[in-house]
This record gives structure tokens, sequence and C-alpha cells, in this order.
């Protein structure tokens, strides 16, 4: 797929996941054959008035490019702003914007899902932001009730200049509930001639082909699944390419964790992100996980993480 002026190995992408999808996981997916990953979502008015620099904190490094940075925002101006200080500091294959995220800290100041009600703020920013910038500009999106109303948004998006669109088949009231409805990912791309890209309860190799045949989109996205499992990018790889499927036991998990937790040292990130939460997901789905997880709960410090991630395939948990 090519996106943007980047021509792209795959058609897997990385989900921009706040608080998960940091410069190490990024480089663990990466590793495992996705094709580009999104950071988390950054606040324009962060970037722009912030005195804080941890907004900015591991961004990226040469390793990781391509890379996409994703940024919330409501002003054109600010979002504008914001990109140009991403596109000199950072360079960026791509920078896109969040137009899905429904929690109330975000749509209570009019940013990410709640641009949905005011398309034509949607097409100010996007149009205002695609001119002012030299980096190719994809949105995200999440599906609204009617079919007509999703493709106007999308129509809107395509004109304002975006090299790309991820459709996440889900509306904003239903957040993360109920199953993805891929049909409108397929009605845009059926009707736009810029990538499109399927997001939504793509977790193995069979739903991933399935969305594939079923939507004709140039890509898909991959959120949870990839949590705590960087690994899924390799195992629907392999699926699409020969049909086989692959397992992930607890020596693939653990030896994944052990790199990650490596990777969080080498780029100072241990200390700013959840380290427990990031090690429990990695131990789902593993015989005795629950027991795994709780285990994890009592670890103090990020040595004692350490050895407990190292010791614990060979340890019992019934
Ligand atoms: C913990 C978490 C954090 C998320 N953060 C973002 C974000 O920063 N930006 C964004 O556009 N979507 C965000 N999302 C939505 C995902 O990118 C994705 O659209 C959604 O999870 C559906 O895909 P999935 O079924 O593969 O998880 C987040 C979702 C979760 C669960």
């Amino acid at each position: 797929m090519r996106l943007g002026r980047v021509d792209l190995p795959g058609d897997l992408l990385l989900a921009p996941l706040a608080e998960v999808t940091n410069l190490a996981f990024r480089l663990m997916c990466k590793k495992y054959g996705a094709s580009l990953c999104f950071s988390e979502m950054i606040s324009s008015e962060a970037v722009v008035h912030g005195n804080d620099s941890s907004v900015l904190r591991g961004m990226t490094c040469d390793e990781e490019r391509p890379f996409a940075v994703q940024l919330f925002g409501n002003s054109p101006d600010v979002v504008t702003e914001a990109a140009l200080v991403l596109e000199d500091l950072f360079h960026p294959a791509i920078i896109d914007i969040n137009l899905g995220c429904p929690a109330p800290v975000i749509t209570n100041a009019g940013c990410g899902s709640a641009l949905l009600d005011s398309p034509e703020r949607v097409s100010d920013i996007l149009s205002t932001l695609c001119e002012g910038l030299d980096t190719p500009v994809t949105a995200k999106i999440r599906v609204l009730e009617s079919p007509a109303a999703t493709l106007d948004i999308a129509h809107r998006l395509e004109d304002a200049g975006v090299c790309g669109i991820t459709v996440h088949g889900r509306t904003r009231e239903q957040g993360y509930s109920g199953t993805a409805d891929h049909s409108y990912a397929k009605l845009i791309k059926e009707e736009l001639s810029i990538p499109v890209i399927s997001n939504g309860d793509i977790r193995d190799g069979v739903s991933a082909e399935k969305v594939l045949e079923y939507t004709g989109c140039d890509g898909l996205m991959i959120g949870r699944a990839a949590m705590g499992d960087p690994h899924v990018f390799h195992r629907i790889s392999r699926y699409l390419d020969d049909g086989e499927v692959l397992e992930c036991g607890c020596e693939q998990k653990r030896d994944d964790l052990l790199e990650y937790l490596d990777l969080l040292e080498k780029f100072d990130l241990s200390s700013h992100i959840n380290l427990k939460a990031h090690v429990q997901w990695f131990t789902r789905g593993l015989k005795g996980s629950r027991r795994m997880r709780s285990e994890i709960g009592y670890a103090d410090s990020r040595d004692s993480i350490v050895e407990f991630v190292q010791n614990m395939c060979e340890k019992e948990f019934v």
C-alpha cells in the first residue's frame, strides 16, 4: 500500500493506542511486520502551548522510520501549528488527525469524535492542515449512524487533501462495545480514490482475511489485539501469505516481554508508563494467566518484574 509518499511493505498497521503505543512497543510491532505504527494521540494544544516537553518524550528513532504521529485538536490554526512543530523536529512520514476518540475528556473539548458532529469544522481543520503542511496527512474516523453522513465526512476529508482514511466501524456511542461494522469502510472504499484502512475487531488471520476480502480496503489497522502481543502481526501476515496458523506460547511471550522491557529502558520510558499493566497484557491467554497477573501485581520494582518475567514459563500457575 502506498500512503502519502511512502510505499509500505505490507498492509497491516498498528493503531494509535493511548498509553500503549510508545516507541518501544511500536518497535516491537514493527519487528513483527507492522508496516506503519501510529503514536499515541498527542494534544495539539500541549505541543503548541505546553511548557512540559514530556509530551514529546521518546517520539521516534531512526530504526522506526517511516513512522506516523497522531494529533488531536479542535482549532485549525493550533492543529496546523502543532503539526509544523512535529514536522520540523521529527520528520514523520504521516501526520494523522484523531476524529474518533469518544472519551469525555477529549470530546468535551470539542475534539476527537465530537468533531464528527461538525462537518464544516472537519473540513476547516483538515484543509488548513493539508495546505500548511509538507507532510502527508491522514485521518481516523468512527462511523456515524447513517452511511450517508459517514460518507459525507469521508468526502470532506478527501476534498481537504488527506492521503488516506482509517475507518473504525463503531459509532461514538458504542465506545468499544458491540462488533465493528465494516460495511462503512467498504462503502467509503468504493466511493473514494484515496487509500482506505479498515479498523475494528481484527485479532487474527481469519478475521483479517475476512475484512480485507469483504471491504476491498487497502490496509487493516490493529489495536487491542496487539496490546501485549506484538507477535500478532507475524501470525496474521503468515496466515494471509500462506494460510499457516501459528501459535504464540509462553516462551515467545516471555522473550518478547524481556525485549520490550529492554527497549523501555533504552528509551527511558519505563517510569513513564504503567509498567505492571503492560506486563500483565503480555500474559493474557496463557495457562494460569490470572494467577500470573496477580503475582505480577505484587512485584514492587522494575528488577522484581524482570525477575518474574525471566522465570514465568518455568513456574507452575494453576
Ligand atoms: C486503550 C486504547 C487506547 C486508544 N487510544 C487511541 C488513540 O490515541 N487514538 C485513536 O485514534 N484511537 C485510539 N483508540 C482506538 C483504537 O485505535 C482502535 O480504533 C479501536 O481500539 C478499534 O480497533 P481494535 O478493535 O483493533 O482494538 C484506543 C483504543 C484503546 C482500547
